[in-house]
């Protein structure tokens, strides 16, 4: 089977099996899990914040961070297709009661000037109150964009000067990180909170750190807890988050030349309509407008062959630590022969 779906589709390697297998553990709820302090301690030594919490989802962490920073009725400024607000179940109204201005903004990424042009003003009471700007980097729903570390510093200053805190779903952070060729730091020094997912490109089963300073990690513990996310011996699979940060980051561009492969060969192909510019390890690209993504995903699916709809003509590939060069090499025969 050649899996495209997702970039979380991996599963775990022998090597990082072991390294689970083999983990101290404890029960965490009571600071007893070396294994997770390890990788919380790790995790903020490498992003240069000041501590780190091991969440069970990227999900859970960024609505963590929502809890934190917002009150009932504040809002909370992102862009329409920011994951947080499209794909995390309503869990902004659901579990913090906040509002959402929602932005539009190429390929998902949104500017300074839009953010500050958006933020309602604190004296006037009619308008929920602005608290919070969130954006994604990589922006999975833009085909993986990167952000210009410029813009994402412009924003900064929006929210230093409007005092409004500044969260990054950096899910794929290093995937954007392994583009740029930018420190870590540049990036996370930028921000209030930034959540990472070890479960995406990184290969690990489950996880992801959020980071903050000590004060927003305490607070975060607490609604982690409230959530039901607080975990006893989870430091098996803590090691596994260990394991990918020593292991999984460097071979990222790996993952990213696959993708540009396969992004520059649909380029060609006359069923496609356009393909979304590819920087990473995500290609998204329309359809001819008389055929389905439906129908086209039954197609692939008949040479064992899976991704996903991102609308009625649109389709994402994603490619991923256990997506090989064999399936590479195979999925562009595929692709080449089409004539659907
Ligand atoms: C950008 C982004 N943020 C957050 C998440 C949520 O991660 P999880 O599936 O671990 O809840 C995803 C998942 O695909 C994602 O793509």
């Amino acid at each position: 089977m050649i899996d495209l779906r997702s970039d979380t589709v991996t599963r775990p390697s022998k090597a990082m099996l072991e390294a689970m297998f083999s983990a101290p553990v404890g029960d965490d709820v009571f600071g007893d899990d070396p294994t997770i302090n390890a990788l919380e301690t790790k995790a903020a030594t490498i992003t240069g914040k000041e501590a780190a919490l091991f969440c069970p989802s990227g999900t859970m962490a960024n609505q963590i961070a929502i809890n934190v920073h917002t009150r009932p009725g504040d809002e909370v400024i992102c862009h329409r297709h920011a994951h947080i607000y499209y794909y995390e179940g309503g869990a902004i109204m659901r579990n913090s009661g906040a509002s959402v201005c929602l932005l539009e903004g190429d390929r998902g990424l949104i500017t300074a000037e839009d953010v500050e042009g958006h933020i309602n003003p604190e004296n006037d009471v009619h308008r929920p109150l602005t608290t919070l700007v969130e954006v994604e980097n990589t922006m999975n729903k833009g085909g993986g964009a990167c952000y210009a570390l410029k813009e994402l510093t412009a924003i900064a200053e929006v929210c230093r000067k409007h005092r409004l805190k500044y969260h990054l779903d950096g899910a794929r952070l290093f995937n954007a990180l392994a583009v740029t060729g930018e420190k870590i730091t540049d990036y996370t020094s930028l921000f209030d909170s930034v959540s990472i997912c070890l479960s995406k490109g990184l290969g690990a089963p489950v996880g992801s750190v959020l980071l903050g300073d000590k004060s927003f990690i305490l607070r975060a513990r607490r609604v982690r807890k409230a959530f039901g996310g607080a975990m006893r011996q989870a430091g098996y699979l803590a090691a596994a988050g260990i394991y990918a940060l020593d292991h999984n980051i460097e071979r990222l561009v790996e993952d990213h030349r696959r993708a540009r492969q396969l992004g520059e060969l649909l380029s060609e192909m006359k069923y496609v309509e356009r393909v979304l510019p590819f920087e990473t390890n995500i290609v998204i690209f329309e359809l001819r407008k008389e055929l389905p993504a439906m129908q086209f995903l039954d197609l692939l699916k008949t040479y064992d062959i899976h991704a996903l709809a991102m609308g009625t003509n649109t389709i994402r590939f994603v490619t991923h630590l256990d997506y090989t060069e064999e399936m590479l090499t195979r999925t562009l025969e595929v692709l080449q022969g089409l004539k659907p």
